[in-house]
């Protein structure tokens, strides 16, 4: 069993593969937490909990209560009682009290994992997880909070959530509810954050935990280009392949707050969940709510243990539909190859030469609709501009069809231009505060999506698109930030509920799309990679990565996704040279290496780049499909990192028979005199012998491992090339 209570001691004891987590009820009303980390046997370690030593016995020790309170090591720390460090909930009954208080209530235990209602989350078989439930309850307030913790006993994953209920006849207002909250020993930790801006998002940033508040967050509505909702824990002297590392995950798409602590006495509290700003949740009589999920990673094998464990989750339990598990078609989008100047004769010029080439798919990205000449206009008016597209969609698709080649759309449907016949009908569609101009972003406003005809209107638009013509794959677009936030469907005390329910309302948008058209590859997309994140990735299997497509910053901003996310969810294209974003030139050959890493595609005008580019797509186009495979469903290691070396970027993908893998090098600068590179492979079976292709010499796993491989086959910046091993 992955959960058992022990009675004698009031321990609940999670156990995973590697890891165990153990919580106590502590004098029969405080949920403690006792511990989390590498796999204990007993339950012994409850003592350490420390209530037997003042000021730790509050039902004997009523006159130190706050002191007790600001130490105890909480599951979930509430506010406005005594525990002064971070909360993890906060609320404001009728009276404007703010004081809430929890004492353990029940448990259940079950199999399976409950489906959240209304929010993306990890889902499992019966078998595969169990689940523990606590219940707590402030009896003067009217409150319950269930504790969700679904164990996976054959991987080292723990996921939390809570639901709140109102059990009191007056209304009680939610200020803050994060997800989870973890209380533990310092051990010399490393906070990892991803931290970012537009077209250079998910940068790795590491820091030392020190005394005081260290965080991220986003209040921007969407999970942000500047901040990714993950952190982790590392402790001191933690590498890519040993030590114990913490990674705590948010399954949610909009405003997220992750924060550490480090407190008097050397306790540090990690908390993630809903950014309390612009949060303010209306719980009337008998009402719920369900917080999203964060997903706990142990791992006792470094960074690259928790990369992987994520990796294979988000494959196994996440990510949902056809393509799951099918190699994604290579599309060819033709944004950076015309931007809003083309008409159906070019798309279909570029759609000939990409079919001869073997790319699958075209992608017909913004412009295609109403007036949009530029991206001044147009956004809500999703009538197919039929001076562009001139015999329209249908006979578009069916040309691109003749071809043997998919066809897949662009929609930012969450938007309304003040330039626009729908913003002209519906000007209170926009999301706004009446009487205060609303502030513009791109020339764009977002749509109130928590209004019922608003939402419909949306699902109708982009639904009614769709079934019109064969259209198989859709990137779906978001480009701005949420401001000026007011919603003429609300009341005046539950505006504060309008961020939260305009992510929901995103969610119930795509689940309907899904529904409705299953086979559907949909594509999130947010100005790049702004709304990279669990929570999307549970409607879409890929998402756009970053506008920024030159291959050299994609090594920063990919290693930075890839720390978490699978490298079948990672949205990459080979674009122009000279990139388009930083001017920078690269070979051909990079770029295809880089784009491999990920979904792989073409974004460019493939009837106008350079005759020997060209010729390498097929080959590039071969290259993916020998290894998609493995780079789809295989272990990934980090070998080397630009960011930190600032020389070279070096990965590899193992197969998880060990049988085969694929090291990329990248090498960013060369340097002179230098002995040729030596790297050092990971994840073979070193009592295998493997044969690197195009080589006769046989080399021991072993050797490839701990003795390494010298490279020297590059002179030359921007250069890469990949090495296959296969056991013999
Ligand atoms: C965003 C996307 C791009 C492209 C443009 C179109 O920036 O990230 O890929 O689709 O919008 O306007």
């Amino acid at each position: 069993m992955a959960i058992n209570y022990y009675e004698d001691t009031c321990v609940f004891k999670l156990d995973s593969k590697d890891s165990s987590y153990l919580i106590k009820i502590a004098d029969q009303k405080y949920v403690g937490h006792v511990y989390y980390g590498k796999k204990i046997r007993g339950q012994d370690a409850a003592d350490l909990l420390r209530i037997k030593e003042p000021p730790f016995t509050p039902s004997t020790n009523e006159r130190d209560k706050l002191p007790f309170l600001d130490t105890f090591p909480f599951e979930y720390p509430t506010g406005g009682v005594g525990d002064f460090r971070e909360t993890a909930i906060e609320i404001r009954d009728q009276e404007g009290y703010e004081a809430l208080e929890l004492f353990y209530e029940s448990y259940k235990i079950y199999e399976g994992k409950p489906k959240l209602r209304g929010l993306p989350a990890v889902f499992a078989e019966k078998d595969q997880c169990m689940t523990l439930e606590l219940k707590l309850a402030d009896s003067n307030l009217g409150l319950s909070v269930t504790f969700f913790y679904a164990v996976f006993e054959e991987t080292d994953v723990i996921i939390r959530s809570v639901l709140i209920q109102n059990t009191a006849q007056k209304d009680i207002y939610l200020t803050k509810v994060l997800s989870a909250c973890i209380d533990m020993d310092n051990k010399e930790f490393e906070l990892i954050t991803l931290h970012g801006s537009w077209a250079r998002e998910r940068h790795i940033q590491e820091s030392k935990v020190c005394h005081g508040f260290q965080g991220i967050g986003s209040t921007r509505g969407e999970s942000s280009h500047q901040y990714h909702p993950f952190i982790a824990l590392k402790e001191g002297g933690a590498t890519q392949e040993t030590g114990e590392v913490y990674g705590m995950h948010f399954v949610y798409s909009g405003n997220f707050i992750a924060n550490v602590s480090l407190d008097q006495f050397e306790s540090v509290r990690a908390v993630m969940g809903i950014h309390p700003e612009h949060f303010c949740w209306k719980l009337g009589p008998g009402e719920t709510f369900q917080a999203p999920e964060v997903v706990l990673v142990h791992s006792i094998e470094g960074l690259g243990g928790m990369t992987r464990t994520y990796h294979d989750l988000y494959r196994n339990h996440l990510i949902r539909g056809q393509y799951k598990e099918k190699q994604r078609p290579i599309l060819i989008n033709n944004w950076e190859a015309t931007y809003f100047d083309f008409n159906s004769d070019k798309l279909i010029s570029i759609a000939k030469e990409a079919s001869k080439l073997g790319i699958e798919m075209l992608v017909m990205d913004d412009g295609w609709f109403g007036n949009r000449y530029d991206d001044n206009r147009a956004l809500g008016d999703w009538r197919v501009n039929e001076e562009k597209i001139n015999k329209g969609l249908k006979n578009l698709v069916e040309e691109v069809n003749k071809l043997g080649m998919k066809f897949g759309i662009w929609f930012e449907p969450e938007m309304i231009s003040p330039d626009s016949d729908l913003f002209r009908d519906h000007p209170d569609w926009a999301i706004g505060i009446p009487g205060r101009t609303r502030g513009l972003c791109r020339n764009q406003y977002v749509l109130d999506l928590t209004r019922k005809e608003v939402l419909e209107h949306t699902y109708e638009s982009v639904a009614g698109i769709l079934r019109s013509a064969n259209i198989e794959y859709v990137k779906w677009d978001m480009n701005r930030q949420l401001a000026d936030l007011g919603s003429l469907g609300l009341p005046k005390d539950r505006q504060g509920e309008l961020s939260h329910r305009y992510v929901l309302a995103v969610y119930e948008l795509q689940e309907r799309l899904l529904n409705e058209f299953p086979d559907l590859l949909l594509e999130n997309c947010s100005g790049g990679g702004a709304r990279f994140d669990p929570g999307m990735l549970y409607y879409s299997p890929q998402i756009w990565c970053s506008d920024d497509t030159d291959a050299i910053e994609r090594l920063l901003i990919q290693e930075g996704t890839a720390l978490i996310y699978p490298l079948s969810s990672i949205g990459a294209h080979v674009s122009d040279s000279p990139n388009h974003n930083v001017g920078r030139v690269t070979p051909f050959e990079t770029r295809g290496y880089v784009a491999l890493a990920g979904t792989f595609g073409y974004e460019l005008d493939v009837t106008k780049i350079p005759e020997e580019d060209r010729k390498m797509i097929p080959e590039q186009i071969a290259l993916y499909k020998k290894f998609n495979e493995l780079i789809r469903t295989g272990d990934y290691y980090r070998i080397a990192s630009y960011r930190t070396n600032h020389f070279y970027d070096c990965f590899q993908v193992v197969s998880k028979d060990k049988e085969e893998a694929l090291v990329t090098y990248i090498q960013v600068l060369n340097r002179p005199n230098c002995h040729s590179r030596r790297i050092y492979l990971k994840g073979l079976n070193p009592n295998r012998n493997y044969r690197i292709e195009g080589e006769d010499k046989i080399y021991g796993g072993d050797t490839l491992m701990y003795a390494g491989l010298n490279l020297n086959k590059i002179s030359g910046d921007f250069k890469g090339y990949l090495i296959h091993l296969t056991a013999i």
